[in-house]
C-alpha cells in the first residue's frame, strides 16, 4: 500500500486490530504487529519462521513512549537516548511490567528504538501502539532494505506491506545494552561505535560481534547465535588491501571456473567469467547495498561469491558483522594477514 496518508490510516488500523504490517525505516523493513498483544507478537514469529527465544524490539514514534515500556532509566541511558533517537539505534532497558513474555521472549529487558524515517513514524502514531517489530525477511535470509524483498519473502503471510522506497542504511540498527551500569554494544549498525563513545565515552564492545560461536553459549544479543544473511550461494570474504584482494580473487575464479561465481567488489576492480556487483567504495555504501546485492546474486544464480573487503570508515564493523555471517566466517585475508589455512578446499 502507498505511504501517503489514507494508506499509512489503514496500515495503523490493520496493526491495531492485531495484523501484520510491513513497514519502511532508515535501516530495513520491519514486520510489525500491536505490541501489548501477544496473539499477533505470535504471529510474527510464525510468519518469519522465528526461533521464540529471540526477542523483538518494540517501535515507537516519539522517545516519551519510552516511559510505558521501560523501567528505570540510567543517566548513560538518557545522554544516548537524546543523542540517537530518534534514528538508526536501539537501547536495550530493563522492560516494565505493561510487556508480555512473546515480545521479549521471556527476558526482563527490552529493546526500544525510535526510527528516524517519517513514514514509520506516521504508522506508529496512526496504529496507537508500540509496534513489536523484526526485519520484515524470513528468518536467516538478508534484511530486506526494498518492499519488493519483503514482497519475496512475505507474499501470503502477511497482512499489508506500506512502500515507502529503498532503505538509506541499509544494515540494522546500532544496539546498546544500557540496561546495565556501563553500556555494551551489542550489535553495530547505523551508529558507529565512535559516535557512541564520543557520548559515553565508557561504552564496550561485545566480542561476540566478530567471532562464531559455541552451539551452547548463549550471547547477550539471542539474534547473535543464528545463521544469518545468508543467500543461497556460498559466501567467501576476501579481506586486504585492493591489489591483494584482486590478486586473489582472480586466483579463486580460476581455481572455480566450473562454477557460477559472483564477486561483490568495492573498488574498480572487474573480473573475467564472473557476475560482477558493486557494494560501493565506502563501507557505508556497503552498508546500504550488502543485503540487496545478496538478494540479487541468488536471483542471478550464482553458486560462489567472492566478496572483496576492506575497512575504511566507522561502518567497517556493521558491515564486517553481516558479512562473515553471511560467509558463515569464511574469510580469507590478505596483505598484512595470513591466508587462512582452512580455506584450502577452495
Ligand atoms: O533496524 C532494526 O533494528 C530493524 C528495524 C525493523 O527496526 N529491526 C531488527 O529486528 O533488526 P530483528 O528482530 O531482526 O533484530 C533484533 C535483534 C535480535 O538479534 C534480538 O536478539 C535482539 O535484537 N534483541 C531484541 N531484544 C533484545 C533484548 N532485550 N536483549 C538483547 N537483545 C535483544
Ligand atoms: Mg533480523
Amino acid at each position: 500500500m502507498r505511504a501517503d496518508e489514507e494508506g499509512i490510516k489503514e496500515a495503523g488500523a490493520i496493526a491495531a486490530a492485531g495484523g501484520l504490517v510491513a513497514f519502511p525505516t532508515e535501516t530495513v523493513y520491519g514486520l510489525g504487529a500491536n505490541a501489548y498483544d501477544g496473539e499477533a507478537v505470535k504471529r510474527i514469529y510464525a510468519a518469519k519462521g522465528r526461533p521464540s527465544d529471540n526477542p523483538l524490539i518494540v517501535h515507537i514514534s516519539d522517545t516519551s513512549g519510552i516511559e510505558e515500556l521501560a523501567d528505570g532509566v540510567s543517566e548513560n541511558a538518557r545522554k544516548l537516548i537524546s543523542a540517537f533517537m530518534p534514528g538508526p539505534f536501539t537501547i536495550i532497558l530493563k522492560k516494565s511490567e505493561r510487556l508480555g513474555g512473546a515480545v521479549t521472549a521471556g527476558m526482563d529487558t527490552v529493546g526500544i528504538r525510535c526510527p528516524e524515517n517519517e513514514t514509520a513514524r506516521r504508522f506508529i502514531k496512526a496504529a496507537g501502539v508500540p509496534i513489536a517489530a523484526p526485519s520484515a525477511n524470513l528468518s536467516g535470509r538478508p534484511s530486506p532494505t526494498k518492499a519488493s524483498h519483503v514482497t519475496e519473502d512475505m507474499n501470503g503471510r502477511i497482512d499489508a506491506i506500506i512502500n515507502g522506497g529503498d532503505c538509506s542504511v541499509g544494515v540494522e540498527s546500532t544496539i546498546v545494552d544500557a540496561s546495565r551500569e556501563i553500556p555494551v554494544l551489542l550489535r553495530p549498525g547505523g551508529i558507529t561505535y565512535g559516535q557512541l563513545k564520543d557520548v559515553v565515552p565508557e561504552t564496550e564492545i561485545d566480542p561476540n560481534i566478530l567471532g562464531s560461536l559455541d552451539e551452547n553459549e548463549r550471547p547477550l544479543c539471542p539474534g547473535m547465535k543464528y545463521k544469518h544473511y545468508a543467500p543461497e550461494a556460498e559466501v567467501t570474504v576476501v579481506e586486504g588491501g585492493t591489489d591483494a584482494v584482486r590478486k586473489k580473487i582472480a586466483e579463486l575464479l580460476e581455481r572455480n571456473a566450473d562454477r557460477v561465481c559472483g564477486v561483490l567488489t568495492m573498488s574498480e576492480n572487474t573480473y573475467d567469467s564472473a557476475v560482477i556487483l558493486c557494494a560501493g567504495t565506502t563501507n557505508r555504501e556497503y552498508a546500504k547495498n550488502l543485503f540487496g546485492c545478496l538478494r540479487e546474486f541468488d536471483r542471478l544464480g550464482a553458486e560462489l561469491v567472492f566478496a572483496e573487503f576492506e575497512e575504511r570508515d566507522g561502518y567497517g564493523l556493521a558491515v564486517k558483522n553481516r558479512l562473515y555471517r553471511a560467509a558463515a566466517h569464511r574469510v580469507i585475508r590478505v596483505g598484512a594477514a595470513e591466508e587462512n589455512k582452512e580455506m584450502d578446499h577452495l
